[in-house]
């Protein structure tokens, strides 16, 4: 990704964030996926190591410090401490530290003596949490949508390894017009009438954690100049609803490190969430959540709905067209100026200005 649009040096950190924002917790993976076995996980170029102990999940740097070897191939030999496969070096899960080198003996000498890094871990939401920052970790719950941690929230969620580069993963997920192009062969627009153009406004709230898009002077279909009319529409695609001006509907938001939210009329009983966590430059985890809330049995028809229709129309077909382009994708600037891709450039600006910075190398651990 280029250092510039165009040409300026406005986006060195965006630029330089291409294995992500280390200073947020970041969704790992889903905690029914976490067991006893120790997993391997790479995020934001480091490779950890996962494993649950007690009911509590924990994350490891995955590298003994002897010869190197994956922690992750090694396993718990006592409550609390993962050993590795190699020469049963054996670690504290909670802070990493050396408690035992079992073939030197209960005396050996090195034991105190190294340590592997350990990560803050929370779940929430079903998911495990990881703090990947130099800097003292911040409550998971800052990093995390408030309406998500209610009790109600019935979630949903899908968690995938994608190509492509994480920062264009979520450019995509903000960007206006894209949808109304890529999307109008998805089945979600089967039997509804996908809009040719709008106005785009950028709004943030002040004390928001969430940059918004709006739609205003939508047009169903226009006329191209010397073309003729498009979109062309079949006769069994409805119209939309017409979304009143001010109206938080059809908002698509999206908050530091990387997590997009989109709510659009028609399905206001339910939202999209999406995640595009770094797994290393040019990869990422993508994760997306569909969320209701609701209680009783209005829960048994959410999750018939989910895995009848959401599930196959939005998390795979619609979605799969995002996962198809990222990958595809270079960088295009400095290109002419396309209205739209001021949301684009209003997320830039949002990480560059607000993303946290690493804490100084002595604050460290
Ligand atoms: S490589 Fe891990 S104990 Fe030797
Ligand atoms: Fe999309």
């Amino acid at each position: 990704m280029s250092a510039s649009t165009p040409g300026t040096g406005r986006w060195e950190r965006y630029a330089a964030a291409a294995e992500g924002l280390p200073e947020y917790w970041h969704p790992a993976m889903r905690s029914s996926k976490l067991g006893r076995k120790p997993r391997a996980w790479r995020l934001l170029g480091r490779d950890l190591v996962f494993v649950r102990h007690a009911g509590r999940a924990y994350a490891l740097e995955d590298r003994c410090p002897h010869r190197r070897i994956p922690l992750s191939a090694g396993r718990c030999e006592f409550p609390g401490t993962i050993t590795c496969i190699y020469h049963g070096w054996t670690f504290d899960l909670a802070d990493g530290k050396l408690v035992a080198a079992l073939t030197d003996g209960p005396d050996s000498p090195v034991t105190g003596r190294a340590r592997v890094r350990s990560y803050p871990v929370e779940e929430r939401c079903g998911m495990v949490w990881v703090w990947m920052g130099e800097g003292a970790p911040v409550p998971v719950e800052d990093d995390i949508p408030d309406e998500l941690l209610r009790s109600d929230a019935r979630i949903f969620a899908l968690y995938r390894e994608a190509e492509g580069d994480w920062r264009h993963a979520a450019e995509n997920g903000f960007d206006e017009s894209h949808g109304k192009m890529l999307h109008r062969s998805s089945w979600w627009v089967v039997f509804r009438r996908m809009a040719g153009w709008n106005e785009t406004e950028i709004v943030r709230g002040e004390n928001d954690r969430w940059l918004s898009r709006y739609q205003h002077s939508v047009h169903e279909d226009d006329d191209y100049p010397g073309l003729g009319r498009w979109p062309r529409f079949n006769f069994w695609q409805r119209r939309q609803k017409k979304v009143a001006q001010g109206s938080n509907e059809h908002a698509v938001s999206i908050r530091l490190p990387a997590n997009l939210r989109v709510r659009q009329p028609g399905r206001s009983n339910w939202t999209h969430y999406e995640w595009y966590t770094p797994i290393e430059r040019g990869r990422y985890h993508y994760l997306v959540f569909a969320v209701a809330w609701t209680n009783g049995w209005r829960r048994v028809l959410w999750w018939l709905r989910y895995w009848t229709y959401i599930l196959w129309v939005h998390h795979y077909d619609f979605n799969n067209q995002d996962l198809s382009v990222v990958p595809l994708m270079g960088d295009s600037h400095p290109a002419p100026h396309f209205r739209p891709d001021v949301s684009i450039e209003a997320w830039r600006r949002m990480v560059e200005d607000e993303a946290r910075q690493p804490a100084p190398r002595a604050a460290a651990e």
